[in-house]
């Protein structure tokens, strides 16, 4: 195990929601789940929360946007982009993953065939495509994993909240009360959340997609919220308006796995034409 990225696959954390929430109109079939025995998983899981609870505090998400939200990293046509990060190799069970471009193939082609709006299934073909942090060195706790507001306490509802005993923020008065350094129902868009490839990539596509697109991004991984609503007293009105989309996102994002993997080769002409009515040719990363 890598110390500093127990996971061995990024996408086990992604498993471990499944059986967090497992969908409800199925019942939980153990063969939905990678050929790695759930108890080695959760040993990994669990490791990778411990460092992610432990050092993802408001200084830290200060640091991370210093660092990423200058954009100066690299150029990239989206489609380059996809191919880029289809590069992260992990060392799970070749035969039994996804890639990555697949993934988000699924998510958005299952949006398509539901009759959604085309900036929808865009936003699912885009959604993951900050995980590229990996590839700039990023550990995976600093990627992957459910979001969380930092600069206020910390909720129990958050996955393994025993873990945040090691997060420095708990100790600090600024940030260790209900509220912290924010007021009653400001506006999540006043809330610094977590540092990883949600935020990452919202701030990227900021200028060029709509509104609940942009909410679908930057909170798909904020759990404690969109499933638990532990965070009621941080939203604003417009907030909860626009969670009804991240929670229709939330569905095709978990459930939308399977065994077939698309035809990327098929698709590709398609998604090229939505990325090129959406984005620019170029994007900086
Ligand atoms: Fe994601
Ligand atoms: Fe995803």
């Amino acid at each position: 195990m890598n110390s500093n990225n127990p996971l061995k696959s990024l996408d086990h954390w992604e498993d471990d929601l499944l059986e967090r929430y497992p969908e409800k109109k199925k019942s939980k079939k153990k063969d939905d789940f990678r050929n790695y025995t759930d108890s080695e998983r959760q040993k990994t899981v669990s490791e990778f929360y411990r460092l992610n609870h432990k050092f993802q505090t408001y200084e830290f998400v200060i640091k991370k946007e210093k660092e990423f939200l200058s954009f100066n990293k690299r150029k990239m046509k989206v489609w380059d982009a996809i191919d880029f990060l289809n590069t992260l190799v992990d060392d799970s069970d070749p035969d039994l993953d996804l890639d990555q471009t697949q993934h988000l193939l699924q998510t958005s082609e299952a949006i398509r065939n539901d009759g959604h709006e085309d900036w929808f299934i865009l936003t699912g073909f885009l959604h993951d495509l900050g995980k590229v942090l990996c590839l700039f060195g990023e550990p995976q706790w600093a990627v992957v994993g459910d979001t969380f507001p930092v600069g206020c306490r910390f909720s129990d509802s958050i996955v393994y909240p025993e873990f945040f005993n090691d997060n420095l923020d708990i100790h600090n008065e600024k940030y260790n009360s209900k509220l912290g350094i924010y007021n009653e129902n400001c506006g999540l868009e006043n809330v610094k959340m977590s540092w990883g490839h949600d935020e990452y990539l919202f701030q990227i596509l900021k200028p060029h997609l709509p509104l609940p697109a942009l909410y679908m991004i930057r909170y798909h991984s904020f759990y404690s919220q969109h499933r638990e609503n532990a965070y009621d007293f941080l939203l604003n009105d417009q907030d909860h308006e626009m969670f009804e989309w991240v929670k229709k996102f939330n569905q095709y994002d978990l459930y939308s796995k399977a065994p077939k993997p698309p035809n990327t080769k098929e698709l590709k002409p398609y998604y090229q034409d939505l990325i090129s009515k959406f984005l620019p040719e170029y994007i900086n990363f």
